[in-house]
């Protein structure tokens, strides 16, 4: 059954604390809403990305094949503007997590490397799986060999990015509409998923699949499934427990504690 909350109902928190307090795992499960709080923007829902951008242009193979500078040039603006945005309180608190408990696996379909910011700074025990990778990841179109963080001149195509080993043109690392996840990564995240007492879902829209169908695991395997979203989603119906709040409100909260304090 769902127990959709206006707000933070102290009882649902409550109901979501006593679930994440008995679990032995819990895998945590992000979406680009976690980010807002951080100036990140979202891809849906007002000022999302794709109100104003075109994904099969900006995020497809085709596109980049079509006219990688473009692509080049929007990668780089939000690597410029993630660079100028720092963790929130939700993502230090998941941090402060998965350093003290184990049995914590978060999977993030973000690639603004947030969450990895956060664990490194709260020296956390484990690193979050980056489901659709990272954005200051690059890789070669041609002999696919990882490149790493390497500086970005859009200015031209002839400026654009080059694999020291082949000369080949490098790609942005993430994934993109149309591909397929790191078998590894998702391979990882779906055992987290399927083995979780608790998967508690944060700020996605639950539409990308295969990342919106990991709580479902969870679920089939008899755990409990908690929603952080001011919004209702298509997993809302599936939660044991909805929080209608954003991040910055509801983490600190869940994970405090005291949660009087
Ligand atoms: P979306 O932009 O689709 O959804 C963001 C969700 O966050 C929405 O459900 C919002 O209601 C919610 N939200 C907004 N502000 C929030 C806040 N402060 N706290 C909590 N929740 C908040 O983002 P994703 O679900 O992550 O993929 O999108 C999935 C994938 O679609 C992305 O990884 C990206 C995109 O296209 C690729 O580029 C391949």
């Amino acid at each position: 059954m769902t127990d959709v909350v206006p707000d933070l109902d102290p009882g649902a928190i409550a109901q979501a604390r006593a679930l994440l307090a008995d679990a032995r795992r819990i895998v945590v499960l992000t979406g680009a809403g976690i980010s807002a709080e951080s100036g990140v923007p979202t891809f849906r829902g007002a000022g999302g990305l794709w109100k104003t951008f075109r994904a099969e242009d900006l995020a497809t193979p085709q596109g980049f094949a079509r006219d990688p500078r473009l692509v080049w040039e929007w990668y780089a603006w939000r690597r410029t503007l993630v660079l100028q945005c720092a963790p929130n309180l939700a993502h230090h608190a998941l941090a402060r997590l998965t350093r003290d408990r184990a049995g914590v696996t978060i999977v993030t379909q973000n690639v603004d490397g947030l969450h990895a910011r956060a664990a490194r700074e709260a020296g956390a025990r484990t690193m979050p799986l980056e489901l659709h990778g990272n954005l200051f990841a690059t890789r070669c179109i041609d002999c696919a060999r990882d490149a790493g963080d390497v500086q970005v001149d859009s200015a031209s195509f002839a400026t654009l990015p080059r694999c020291r080993a082949c000369g080949g043109l490098l790609r942005p690392g993430v994934v993109w509409f149309g591909e397929s996840l790191d078998p590894g990564v998702l391979g990882r995240a779906t055992e987290a998923a399927a083995l979780a007492d608790v998967a508690l879902v944060v700020g996605s829209s639950a539409l990308v699949h295969p990342a919106a169908g990991l709580a479902g695991h969870t679920r089939a395997g008899g755990g409990a499934v908690i929603e952080v979203n001011p919004d209702a989603t298509p997993l809302t119906g599936q939660a044991t427990v909805t929080l209608r709040a954003t991040a910055g409100a509801a983490i600190p909260r869940l994970l405090a504690a005291d949660p009087s304090a």
